[in-house]
């Protein structure tokens, strides 16, 4: 029914944090993971965590902010699989300062891991999946891409950019089966939130109507919505996944 099983995956950022969480539940479904990550330690793991569920796996360590790189990742999973019926944007990175601080590197590195690198990505398996008319695209932005967020404008920029790109591919591919959706998580428990301090995590969980922050769990369940046959209608939005942070 969810059509999972047997289908290939590319993650991004799947060496830890939400992608390792996507790249695990996919594989409980019979979902094949390409993980691919900047760092080559996290994906070994998640791919033997991925063959422990009893699904195949592999790593790719590949920067998804070098177009060239990123060309040559998707070359060798195609390599490894006939077919990539999935792709999950996942990776990014933050580097928060206020605007009068910020310096262009700040700004630059954001923008390019995170918007350049789902561009790359998204450019290089596009082709593909027009040949196979079949395609579903997860990209995975912010609830900050929405809100905006105090020294985060480079990051904002790059979430919101994500949303805006998403509604775009979603509409040039909707007629050849391929749907692209945004997911924006509000605060999620990873290394990135357990780092902040005591006074910072109580101010964002009070902006919280459900109370606590979200899991990686919860994030890969709505991937795996967006994956499945469950949501082949829909396509071009951004599904909150916040516990009620924002409500349009
Ligand atoms: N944690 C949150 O609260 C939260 C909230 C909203 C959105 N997000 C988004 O979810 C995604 C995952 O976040 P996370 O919390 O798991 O972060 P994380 O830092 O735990 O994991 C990110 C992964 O991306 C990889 N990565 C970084 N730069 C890369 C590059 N250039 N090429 C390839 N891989 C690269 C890292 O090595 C890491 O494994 C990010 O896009 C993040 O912006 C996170």
């Amino acid at each position: 029914m969810l059509g999972l099983d047997g289908k290939t995956a590319v993650v991004t950022g799947a060496g830890q944090g939400i992608g390792r969480e996507i790249s695990l539940l996919l594989a409980e479904y019979g979902t094949r993971i390409a993980a691919v990550d900047v760092k080559p330690d996290g994906i070994e793991e998640t791919v033997s965590l991925v063959r422990e569920k009893g699904s195949e796996g592999y790593a790719v360590t590949c920067d998804v902010s070098d177009y060239d790189a990123v060309r040559e990742c998707v070359a060798g999973v195609l390599a490894w699989s006939d077919q990539v019926h999935f792709l999950v944007n996942n990776a990014g990175i933050t580097r928060d300062n206020l605007l009068l601080r910020m310096s262009l590197d700040e700004w630059e590195s954001v923008l390019k891991v995170n918007l350049t690198g789902t561009f790359n990505f998204t450019r290089a398996l596009t082709r593909h999946m027009l040949g196979k008319r079949y395609g579903r695209i997860v990209n995975i932005a912010s609830v900050i891409g929405v809100m905006g967020n105090a020294g985060q404008s480079n990051y904002a920029a790059s979430k919101a950019g994500i949303i805006g790109f998403t509604k775009s591919v979603a509409r040039e591919f909707a007629a050849r089966n391929i749907t692209a959706n945004a997911i924006a998580p509000g605060f999620i428990a990873t290394a990135m939130t357990e780092a902040l301090p005591d006074d910072k995590r109580g101010e964002m969980l009070r902006m919280i109507p459900l109370g606590h922050f979200g899991t990686g769990r919860d994030v890969a369940h709505v991937v795996l919505f967006l994956l499945s046959e469950l949501g082949s209608y829909v396509t071009g939005q951004v599904i909150h996944c916040d516990g009620g942070m924002v409500m349009s």
